[in-house]
């Protein structure tokens, strides 16, 4: 990440003015409370993970101990796969990959056996709340799981790699791709790597607000959405988490199959029936999100089937549990069913347009930083303030925030059940090169960390705008007073700018 002069001076300008400016008024706060309404599930929903009061993260991490996938999992490619890790005391681990022909992770066609060494680093610096690590791998090995899969990999690979392909190979028997006495490396050919091993976050939780059903959640780095870049990608944000399998949710029979499987016997998890995706009523957000770099965020889209229209708010904070917010974002336009995708067997297409915006910034940096921009690029210049809305429709969206409007953006989605009946939206994981899906090659084929139906009816109720502890909790995260040293808020202001000087003068907002 390169800091710019400019960017320096920006980040500076926006320091100092953050320390002289008076404190937000009541009215202004008062308008923004945008999740807080007191009589909606779905607001309800949102305010909870924003005091994040049965969350606590382990720092440093212990990762000692056994964790499992809880649901088939999706990579870019598409790769179907469910993982089972084990840390052990002495900084080994075993991790093991099984990977599948169909979405609900019923056929299995290989599985990889890695063995190394892990090294807990420092807290990031680029993803607030992670841990960074170093890894070293000891040994690759790999088991097909059909006559065929055998046959493909030992052709893939004797290409490149031709020590470990004498001879036929057999389904059910272990191979060596790759090991620390060397003479050959197969893995290369399947672009494999560990670098989610790089970046972790241990969450605990306790369910159902039951202190004896405690669940622990390892979150490790994210896969590039481009195969090719795979090798060479640091991760900036997460996967979906491994439960730790000594406390699994009890809910979770993938949990159990997995935790009882091995190479020789990979998990075969429940067939089921792909959902038809119905976009209609609202979904949240179940947890503080992370995309790559800086932006912490939580979501809430309404969706309304009857005509074709949909409306995403998009909270946004500096902090890995969402509890300060940096600002708010409310879109609005239009989308149209696709069919079912070709690429990505479950998911189905979508395009999304996005006609209409309001902005909100919510603290003093990112108030300061609208300010900072020239022109009628993004609603009247120099008149932003700490909470107060504004419409940015007919400056075409805002260039500060990097978005133009109209804008299209062309989608994936697919629909779940989770283990309590609850229905569960996936849509397309984002570039992670940070440009937008604009145009049709450029569909995801992996997803983000699914939404929660928390409505069926897209009839949202009107904004109760005096919301006691929400506007509590507001005052408490901007109130200045209560905040010393450290330079949180400048490390914060920092990165943001980072960002903003490495996207070409963005802060790096996506839709969807
Ligand atoms: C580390 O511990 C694991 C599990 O107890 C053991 O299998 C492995 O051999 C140990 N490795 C080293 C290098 O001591
Ligand atoms: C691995 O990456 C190379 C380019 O670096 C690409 O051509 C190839 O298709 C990739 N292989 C797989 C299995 O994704
Ligand atoms: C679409 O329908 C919803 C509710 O049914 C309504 O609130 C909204 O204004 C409509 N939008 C347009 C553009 O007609």
């Amino acid at each position: 990440m390169e800091l710019t002069p400019a960017v320096l001076l920006v980040a500076f300008l926006v320091w100092a003015e953050g320390s002289s400016l008076p404190h937000s008024s009541h009215r202004s706060l008062r308008k923004t409370l945008g999740p807080s309404s007191k009589d909606s599930l779905c607001n309800h929903m949102l305010k909870h993970l924003h005091n994040g009061a049965r969350i606590t993260v382990q720092m440093p991490p212990n990762l000692e101990g056994h964790w499992v996938s809880t649901s088939c999992e999706v990579r870019p490619g598409p790769e179907f796969l469910t993982r089972s890790y084990r840390f052990y005391p002495n900084n080994t681990f075993q991790a093991q990959q099984f990977y599948y022909e169909d979405n609900h992770c019923t056929k299995p066609t290989y599985t990889l056996v890695i063995h190394g060494r892990l090294r807990l680093r420092q807290a990031s610096w680029i993803v607030r709340g992670g841990t960074e690590a170093e890894y070293q791998l000891h040994q690759v090995q790999t088991v097909s799981h059909t006559a065929a899969k055998a046959k493909e990999l030992r052709q893939r690979l004797s290409r490149s790699c031709r020590g470990a392909t004498k001879g036929p190979w057999e389904p059910g028997v272990i191979y060596v791709l790759w090991n620390e006495e060397g003479g050959y490396d197969c893995s290369r050919e399947l672009n494999f790597t560990m670098h989610e091993l790089q970046l972790l976050r241990v969450e605990k939780q306790y369910l159902h607000h039951n202190l004896d059903h405690l669940v622990e959640e390892l979150f490790l780095g994210d896969i590039h959405t481009e195969p090719t870049q795979r090798l060479y990608y640091k991760p900036s944000s997460y996967q979906i988490p491994l439960q730790n399998a000594k406390n699994h949710d009890h809910g979770c029979i993938v949990c159990r199959i997995i935790y009882r499987s091995d190479e020789f016997h990979p998990p075969i998890l429940p067939p089921r029936a792909d959902l038809t995706v119905g976009l209609y009523g609202q979904w949240v957000s179940q947890r503080c999100e992370v995309r790559p770099e800086v932006l912490f965020l939580t979501r809430h889209f309404v969706f309304h089937d009857s005509n074709h229209t949909w409306e995403g708010h998009y909270y946004h904070y500096s902090d890995p549990t969402c509890k300060h917010p940096t600002f708010t974002i409310y879109a609005q336009g239009r989308y149209s069913r696709g069919l079912p995708s070709t690429r990505v067997m479950g998911g189905t297409n979508f395009v999304f347009k996005v006609n209409h915006m309001r902005v909100t910034p919510m603290d003093i940096a990112t108030t300061s930083l609208l300010n900072v921009f020239n022109g009628d690029e993004c609603g009247v210049q120099g008149s932003w303030q700490v909470g107060v809305e504004q419409d940015v429709t007919v400056t075409n969206g805002c260039v500060a925030l990097g978005i133009r409007l109209p804008h299209t953006e062309y989608e994936l989605f697919r629909m779940e059940q989770d283990a309590r009946g609850r229905y569960l939206l996936y849509n397309g994981q984002r570039p992670s090169d940070g440009t937008s899906p604009d145009r049709p090659e450029k569909r995801a084929s992996s997803y983000q960390m699914p939404l929660v139906q928390c409505s069926s009816s897209s009839q949202r109720s009107n904004h109760n705008r005096g919301d006691d502890d929400a506007e509590q909790s507001l005052l408490h995260h901007n109130g200045a007073p209560g905040w010393h040293g450290g330079c949180t808020k400048c490390i914060a202001v920092l990165l943001i700018t980072a960002t903003l000087s490495k996207l070409g003068s963005s802060l790096g907002f996506f839709f969807l």
